[in-house]
């Protein structure tokens, strides 16, 4: 692989917790992820993504996080993380794993320091009394009090403290937490709620000191050599977002302008200019996303009559057409494939899963729901374990009973049903990310006129990319269709459907 492999590569997130159960606990883990990593070779990806495996009490799924420096003990152990990253290493797929670096946990040793002994109390942000009226981004105050009567700041769940970035022991410690796992293989960080670091009187989000803290990392991945940084930057200011991919900041940032997107021919094609228009003058590859563990399947957003994603769960359980959906879901893979820079597939969408929406209240996990007092339902419903094989749950996931539901339906949408159906989903993304490998990936691309409708582009490989968003079937430019999402007779492209020509 290239000096600048991330440029244009396909990641695939790994949603460790629901990929595949190696020991019956119900829960996925480290041994069922690398005893199916063929299955990952296969599918044609260069790099996997893990949310975080560290020690943790669960209150966020992984993101409450007591020590940066081990594993899980239901994932694992640390001996196993290594001989997978030397696994996936020999298979030619990089690993990234994520970083949390705004809060961390109650049960982390810092914090039960700072509980024990008010003097140690620096690194996170404790006051006499809450010193602003902020709302944790999960519901409620972000301030809770602890039993001395002091209170402490979380702009997430209570077991979340955030860290005082004022601190100078806290950017030592994330330093080291870096060189830790770099020298043990990884590939990169995902770096998770990137813009929320610094906080003042004014407010939290996107403050300027949170760059030099960057510049600083970057220079740490630096001395490692080929290592990468991706930033969750939320913010919809674009020339903001841009300043995180300043050549000696992050290498990459989530596109989730792209993530939020209508099934609409002019937001699709506003938001693809406008992701080309703010990376191409800083010369950092765009990354197109469609979903990930926080956001409801595309399966199922793009069967709804407003298929915008909205946080808070608005659309939750409104009506989706699962065959229109799924239709779009296959068309939208392939035109995210084919623009150029790196591409991203959320563990179950290679399988088109939907999101569940009907899951029983009482085996909710997501503390937004709690946390909203259930008006939020909350990401359990894109978080189901995975279905492998076989006629009823737990399709193989483990031999265990899965820490959620998986529905009776799902017996259609194993991995093993769709591996030898040349029509399925996986099928489709398959062969997708095996032309990416040949003919896509990073650079620029051209634009073909063919109405307000269609979105058509030619990439430098030749491929030219046609996606169809209007209602009555459009005729193809010249050209041999090397793959379409949907049946493509006379030259006619059907309406939701894309097609590759070279
Ligand atoms: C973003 C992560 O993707 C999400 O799952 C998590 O709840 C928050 N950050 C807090 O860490």
């Amino acid at each position: 692989m290239s000096q600048t492999w991330w440029r244009g590569a396909a990641i695939y997130q790994v949603y460790l917790r629901s990929f595949a159960d190696g020991n019956g606990d119900g829960a996925g883990d480290l041994a069922g992820l690398r005893s199916r990593l063929t299955y990952l070779k296969e599918l044609g990806i260069d790099a996997i993504w893990l949310n975080p495996w560290y020690p943790s009490p669960m209150a966020d799924g992984g993101y409450d996080v007591a020590d940066y420096r081990d594993i899980e003990p239901v994932f694992g152990t640390l001996a196993e993380a290594e001989r997978f990253i030397v696994e996936a290493h020999e298979l030619d797929i990089k690993v990234i794993i994520d970083v949390v670096p705004n809060h961390s946990s109650t049960q982390s040793a810092w914090f039960k320091e700072a509980l024990e002994n008010p003097a140690a109390r620096d690194r996170f942000w404790f006051a006499d009394e809450p010193l602003n009226d902020w709302q944790s981004i999960f519901g409620g105050s972000a301030w809770s009090q602890v039993p001395d009567g002091q209170w402490y700041l979380h702009l997430f769940a209570p077991e979340q403290p955030d860290f005082n970035w004022a601190n100078p022991e806290v950017h030592q410690e994330f330093e080291d937490v870096l060189r830790f796992w770099f020298e043990r293989g990884v590939d990169g960080f995902r770096i998770d709620s990137a813009a929320l670091l610094y906080k003042s009187g004014t407010g939290y989000e996107d403050l300027d000191e949170v760059h030099d803290v960057y510049r600083r990392w970057r220079e740490v991945a630096d001395e490692y050599g080929e290592r990468i940084l991706i930033g969750e930057v939320w913010l919809p200011d674009q020339e903001r977002f841009a300043r995180y991919l300043r050549p000696d900041e992050m290498h990459t940032a989530f596109n989730f302008d792209f993530l939020s997107c209508a099934w609409d021919p002019a937001d699709l094609r506003r938001s693809i200019e406008l992701t080309l228009d703010t990376h191409t003058p800083i010369g950092a590859p765009p990354t197109w996303v469609l979903s990930n563990h926080d956001v409801t399947r595309p399966v199922t957003r793009y069967g709804r009559i407003d298929t915008t994603f909205a946080h808070g769960g608005a659309l939750h359980g409104t009506p989706s057409d699962p065959e229109l959906g799924y239709r779009r879901a296959r068309a939208a893979a392939l035109l995210a494939m084919a623009l150029p820079g790196s591409v991203y597939v959320y563990q179950g969408e290679e399988l088109g899963l939907p999101e569940v929406e009907d899951l029983p209240n009482e085996v909710r996990q997501d503390p937004m729901y709690a946390r909203s007092g259930g008006t939020n339902p909350g990401r359990d419903g894109c978080r189901i374990p995975l279905p492998w094989s076989g006629e009823e749950p737990p399709f193989g996931f483990g031999t265990g009973t899965p820490w959620l539901p998986q529905p009776e339906s799902w017996r259609k949408l194993t991995a093993e049903a769709q591996r030898t159906d040349l029509g399925s989903m996986l099928s489709l993304y398959r062969t997708g990310l095996g032309l990416r490998r040949k003919l896509l990936g990073d650079g620029t691309l051209t634009w073909l006129p063919m109405g307000e409708q269609v979105l058509a582009f030619t990439r430098d490989s030749g491929l030219t990319c046609v996606t169809n968003l209007g209602a009555d079937p459009v005729p193809l430019p010249a050209g041999e269709v090397v793959l379409a999402s949907g049946p493509v007779e006379d030259g006619l492209l059907p309406s939701d459907t894309t097609a590759w020509l070279t």
